[in-house]
């Protein structure tokens, strides 16, 4: 495969064939197409052979140069997350643009995966990112209207690249970063909120720590494996929230719970 091609079809076509596109790291809108650079954001030859195989558009190999990319691009729940070299969607798709940067979440992770799948799981709402690394959760929940987010995390540098992340996708009005630990968060921040936490079980358990036991209308844990799964989701259980859904990828679970 070239190291940049161009996909040509109508803007209708291209848009539906876009989720399978975006992994093909899309570079440019061109007049009948759209050029992809598929190796620019460090997949594999194997993986992007079997993507472009199963785009249903015709495709040429390309001149022009092929950008190095900071990290690769998707579609994951609804939302096409890029960096701010890859092409812009087509209309109608909502995007999130992540500025490069040492936060968790730029990566295909797979409980970053799970989480952006399980959004639409919970009620709308503010929500708390807690542990947001690049911010990925809590711009998904921003650019998707489900309503405004607090994102807090211990790193000053994800809480600086999730600061950039939502200036450069223009949700910064919708969006307050903060460096906090989970275990200082204000009780307010945590109740009556959305909480989306894809930490290890120590922050679980810090979040859970927050004086008074405040209890949020929804939660999203993510990132531990099932023995401390249990655990987390007895202890938001015992606060009277009830599991909506249970997603698991290899030895990483995620969890859903509701306010009834
Ligand atoms: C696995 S990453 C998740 C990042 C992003 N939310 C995602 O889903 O891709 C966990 C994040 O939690 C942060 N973190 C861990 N313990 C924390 C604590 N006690 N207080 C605040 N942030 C914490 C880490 O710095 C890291 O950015």
């Amino acid at each position: 495969m070239p190291p940049r091609i161009v996909v040509s079809g109508d803007p209708a076509a291209l848009a539906a064939e876009f989720p399978v596109l975006a992994g093909l790291e899309p570079v440019a809108w061109v007049p009948d197409g759209l050029v992809l650079a598929p190796f620019a954001g460090g997949r594999g030859p194997d993986e992007q052979r079997a993507r472009l195989a199963a785009v249903e558009l015709p495709w040429r190999a390309d001149a022009g140069p092929a950008p190095p990319l900071p990290f690769p691009a998707a579609v994951g729940g609804g939302v096409y997350r890029r960096s701010p070299g890859h092409a812009a969607a087509p209309p109608g798709l909502p995007e999130v643009v992540l500025v490069d940067g040492e936060g968790f979440g730029l990566a295909e992770h797979a409980t970053t995966g799970m989480c952006l799948d399980m959004l639409a799981d919970l009620p709308d709402g503010p929500a708390l990112d807690a542990g947001c690394g690049s911010g990925i959760l809590g711009l998904a929940w921003a650019r998707l209207g489900r309503g405004p987010v607090l994102a807090v995390d211990l790193d000053p540098h994800a809480v600086a690249q999730a600061r950039e992340s939502a200036w450069a996708s223009g949700l910064d009005a919708l969006i307050t970063v903060r460096r906090a630990g989970l275990g200082m968060l204000d009780p307010d921040e945590v109740a009556g909120h959305v909480v989306l936490v894809n930490a290890p079980h120590v922050a679980q358990d810090a979040l859970l720590s927050v004086a008074g036991a405040p209890v949020p209308t929804g939660v999203l844990v993510s990132g531990l494996q099932a023995d401390d799964m249990r655990e987390v989701t007895g202890a938001w259980e015992a606060r009277g929230l009830q599991v909506v859904r249970a997603d698991g990828v290899g030895r990483w679970h995620a969890v859903a719970l509701r306010a009834p």
